[in-house]
């Protein structure tokens, strides 16, 4: 999800160096690769948790349709290892997971218990993060010790926030962004602390705070990340490397166009990637746009994304960035109420554009958060491996 900023942030000072991935030095000096895998469950979801307003037609017959996507991924919290299952979120930076008091479903991936955990640490400082969606949650932080599912990556006193309240339903969320998204950054000016992926890199599990997401094909009931490296089997001819686009302080990159049904549209705005969204938001003149390219009418909602005819299913909703295109099926995008008709399910906004899941599962995603810059391609959709690291 994206974290929602109280203000324009200022860009982020970019420091680009030119020494991109060293190559080996020399075939003798072959150096460890330092690449930790994280292995996620893809879980669907309601499409109306996320939006439940504003429902024009009626609630469709037929029982709604698994439209939500959630990756969820499985840690170990505290000296007992409570196991946590969280939704990895690119479109945030802080990790938290609910406590005891937390209500809701929030908690059926397990929730935290500070009084079970020998190396728990109640830092005493409040947090609470605001998501562009409209939730929030807020607790406490602390420190514990925290490794990934199978038990590898443990890092020692790590800070996360142990929620008492959350209008988040699916689970805690594990934010892997800049840290300075942090919310206590963004929202009180405090000092970045060091969140998942650049603690990662303290503990010297990996080199560079860079990771590759690979959320697979939309009917996968599995994906991965790759901190610190990448899986050359998983990717489909060229990387291109784009500069984060500096508007926002979020690893944005800048679409230049997208082109459907035989229409180019011009868009030319930065694009923050966000696992946690479901849904890609386009600016909205670009969003009215691509509607009116498929014959789309925003004057009959469902779930207040513009009704089509199911044929608008056929063919590509194609991104152009500087050096590579990734095509998105429209079949991805045009999807079924479930009483006969069809949606688009895309939104437009005047304020951050969002690639979420149903633009992410057909890329290959290299986020470098130590140079702020995004690595695409096109995902080869195999079970093949060939990691190399970052
Ligand atoms: C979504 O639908 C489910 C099942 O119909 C219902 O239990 C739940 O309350 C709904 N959620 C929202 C946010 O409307
Ligand atoms: C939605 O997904 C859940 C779990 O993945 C599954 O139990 C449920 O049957 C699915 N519902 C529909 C309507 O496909
Ligand atoms: C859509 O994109 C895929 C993948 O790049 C490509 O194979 C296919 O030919 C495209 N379809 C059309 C109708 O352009």
């Amino acid at each position: 999800m994206v974290q929602l900023s109280l203000q324009t942030l200022l860009p982020i000072a970019l420091c680009l160096s030119s020494f991109a991935s060293a190559a080996p030095v020399d075939g003798l000096t072959k150096r460890a690769p330092k690449v930790l895998g994280l292995d996620f469950d893809v879980v669907k979801a309601p499409l109306n948790e996320t939006l439940s307003s504003l429902v024009k037609r009626g609630t469709p017959n037929s029982p709604l349709i698994n439209k939500s996507y959630y990756y969820i991924t499985y840690l170990l919290l505290g000296s007992n290892k409570q196991k946590i299952g969280v939704d990895i979120d690119t479109g945030s930076s802080d990790l938290w997971v609910p406590n005891s008091q937390t209500s809701g479903t929030v908690k059926e991936y397990g929730y935290y218990d500070p009084s079970k955990s020998t190396t728990a640490k109640d830092i005493h400082k409040s947090f609470k993060i605001n998501y562009g969606d409209k939730t929030s949650s807020t607790g406490e932080f602390y420190t514990d010790t925290v490794s990934l599912g199978d038990g590898s990556g443990k890092l020692s006193n790590f800070q996360f926030a142990s929620i008492s309240s959350t209008s988040v339903s699916q689970s805690g969320i594990l934010g892997i962004g800049l840290n300075t998204l942090e919310a206590n950054v963004v929202y009180n000016g405090d000092v970045p602390y060091n969140n998942f992926p650049l603690a990662l890199k303290n503990a010297g599990y990996i080199d560079n705070a860079i990771y590759s997401l690979y959320l697979n094909t939309p009917d996968a009931t599995g994906g991965s990340i790759l901190f610190g490296g990448k899986d050359v089997a998983k990717i489909d001819g060229p990387l291109i490397t784009l500069q984060h686009s500096g508007e926002y302080n979020r690893l944005d990159i800048t679409v230049d166009s997208v082109t459907v049904a035989g229409n180019q549209i011009t868009v030319s705005a930065p694009f923050n990637l966000d696992s946690g969204s479901t849904v890609s938001y386009f600016p909205t003149d670009s969003f009215n746009q691509i509607v009116d390219s498929l014959g789309g009418d925003t004057s009959n909602l469902f779930y207040k994304r513009p009704t089509v005819a199911c044929s608008a299913a056929t063919g590509n909703l194609s991104f152009t960035f500087h050096g590579i295109t990734i095509d998105v099926p429209l079949s991805d995008i045009v999807l079924e109420t479930g009483d006969g008709g069809c949606f688009i399910n895309l939104f437009g906004t005047d304020e951050e554009a969002i690639l979420g899941d149903n633009f992410l599962r057909r890329a290959y995603v290299i986020y470098n958060l130590e140079n702020s810059e995004i690595s695409l391609g096109k995902p080869k959709y195999t079970t093949a491996s060939s990691i190399v690291s970052l």
